[in-house]
């Protein structure tokens, strides 16, 4: 075999995924890209805002000597402190420039963190439904995986959560606003977490960490406030991006925040900084370093984000679907009509609609749809997503 068994296995648990995407690649070479109908993919759409071109154009144009070279592992110092900055303000809490460290996306933020964090055996719990990549990036580096389901509400079901602590439970994955249903997590669960948190520390010896991660907290709708963690519980360390909120993925940055009243600050500051040396991103791209430096006060205009999840949740309200209305994020995780998410997946099919099982986040008998897509898409979609209610239930 020339790949290694563990990779082996990781291919195939992720095979659904695989699955959808090659199946709807099939279906557009039959139909041609318009025709079909495609809510898989959560890849903002949206242009950056003007000023991230300015920022991109201002910082293309700066030749300063030594802005192309290798730099502390952390990231520039100047950008640390920009952000540090923001998120003093944001978290009432004085956060250092050392207290931050410059990552390849908030994807590259988790692994930098489990690196730090995790001895072989140690276990993560993950809250269900979960972004699927947890899963990987807690075995990459050698912890287990604890999954634990949440309420009906897709919200932190505290005493399942305590069940599922143990001895060797070393960090705690949340995500609000969350992906795959566009919760946000109330102040007041979060600081339950957190007593439960340092009690169970406490009786056990070691810290256990609060790992949040918020790529979309900037993406949020009907005024709604996501609550700071760092206020929740003292041993918390972020995980964010410019992703969503400037509309930049493929530009592969973002940064770790340690609470500053985290147990061990300087030594965990310490192995966040080799983490990101020898997993091999070195350090985060410089000239995206420079550039959001200068953006720490500019976010997407989130208002076509907002139409598109009215639109569709008029849509699927008509045709009589079972949904929670996403506060944030850009993802509707409906029940699948007729309980079985596979096979709901495969009727929306049959109206050229590609949607994925929510199997596939740790919850089946759901399904998620991402509205990176326009308004057009969305109401020329409307009477497939109708039919295939219908012909499920009989
Ligand atoms: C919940 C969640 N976490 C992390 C990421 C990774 O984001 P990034 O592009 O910042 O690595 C995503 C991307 O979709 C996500 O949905």
């Amino acid at each position: 075999m020339p790949i290694s068994a563990r990779i082996k296995t990781s291919i195939q648990n992720s095979s659904w995924i695989r699955r959808m995407f090659e199946e709807g690649a099939e279906l557009k070479a039959r139909l041609g890209p318009d025709q079909v109908y495609d809510f898989t993919l959560g890849n903002p759409d949206l242009e950056p805002p003007p000023r991230f071109q300015e920022a991109l154009v201002q910082a293309a144009q700066d030749s300063s000597p030594g802005l192309h070279c290798y730099m502390p592992n952390a990231g520039f110092l100047s950008t640390r402190q920009a952000l540090a900055g923001r998120l003093s303000r944001l978290h009432d809490l004085e956060f250092k420039a050392q207290d931050l460290v410059l990552t390849c996306g908030a994807s590259g933020g988790l692994n930098v963190i489990l690196k730090a964090l995790l001895d072989p055996g140690d276990e993560v719990v993950i809250l269900a439904p979960y972004f699927p990549e947890y899963l990987f990036y807690v075995d990459n580096h050698g912890g287990v995986p604890r999954v634990v389901e949440t309420d009906e509400h897709f919200l932190p079901d505290l005493d399942r959560l305590t069940a599922a602590l143990s001895p060797r439970t070393r960090a705690v994955i949340i995500n609000s606003p969350n992906n795959p249903t566009g919760q946000i997590y109330a102040a007041a669960t979060l600081k339950e977490l957190g007593r439960f948190l340092v009690h169970h520390a406490g009786r056990h010896g070691r810290p256990v960490y609060l790992v949040a991660d918020e790529p979309y907290r900037h993406l949020v709708y009907d005024g709604a406030e996501v609550p700071s963690v760092f206020a929740a519980y003292a041993n918390t360390l972020l995980a964010t991006s410019f992703s969503k909120d400037l509309s930049i993925p493929g530009e592969r940055l973002g940064y770790v925040a340690v609470s500053p009243r985290a147990t061990g600050r300087g030594e965990l500051e310490g192995a966040l900084v080799l983490a990101n040396r020898i997993l091999g991103f070195v350090n985060a791209p410089a000239l995206m370093q420079r550039v959001v430096a200068a953006l720490t006060e500019v976010s997407l205009d989130i208002t076509p984000y907002l139409r598109r999840r009215d639109l569709f949740c008029n849509v699927l309200a008509a045709a009589g679907y079972d949904f929670l209305r996403p506060q944030g994020a850009f993802y509707l995780f409906p029940q699948a009509p007729g309980g079985d998410d596979l096979s709901f997946v495969d009727r929306l099919k049959e109206e050229d609609i590609l949607a994925v099982p929510g199997r596939g986040f740790g919850r089946a008998g759901y399904f998620r749809l991402a509205f990176c897509v326009s308004e057009k898409v969305i109401e020329a979609a409307a009477p497939g997503f109708a039919r295939a209610r219908q012909k499920a239930l009989g």
